[in-house]
């Protein structure tokens, strides 16, 4: 896997912390233990969450934060297992799948992989895994 760093179409972009650094797969993992979940920029700027695992490594999927709705950044509620959209109430669960409106559709998903320690986003063109349906972001 070599991933297109140079921001053009179809590859992968390193994701960014709020300082715009990259990110490293083992200090965000301690940063941000399980089971918190944090954001980074990452594909079409759009914001991510990076998710750490019980185990102190990453998920291979990001979850684009943005809501399908009116395009709110959906914060991650903890003690709910869920992301709650402050905006108009939609929900979606620990995968981004929606389980409430008015939001029609999941949190979009990009491929997250560690290279060089570095963070890489990329995007999603498979099934999505939640639906099994194409994905809608493509
Ligand atoms: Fe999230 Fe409307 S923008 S529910």
């Amino acid at each position: 896997f070599i991933p297109n760093t140079g921001g053009s179409g179809g590859g992968g972009v390193l994701a960014k912390d709020a300082l715009g650094d990259d990110v490293k797969g083992s200090d965000w993992a301690k940063k941000f233990p399980y089971p918190a979940r944090s954001l980074v920029q990452g594909l079409k700027g759009d914001a991510h969450y990076l998710i750490v695992k019980q185990d102190g490594s990453l998920e291979d999927y990001a979850i684009n934060a943005v809501c399908t709705h009116l395009g709110c950044v959906v914060p991650w509620n903890r003690a709910a297992n869920k992301y709650m959209c402050p905006c108009h109430g939609s929900q979606y669960d620990a995968t981004g799948k929606v389980i409430r409106g008015p939001a029609p559709l999941s949190l979009a998903l990009a491929h997250c992989d560690e290279v060089d320690g570095k963070i890489v986003l990329s995007p999603w063109k498979e099934t999505d895994f939640r639906t099994n349906t194409a994905p809608w972001w493509k």
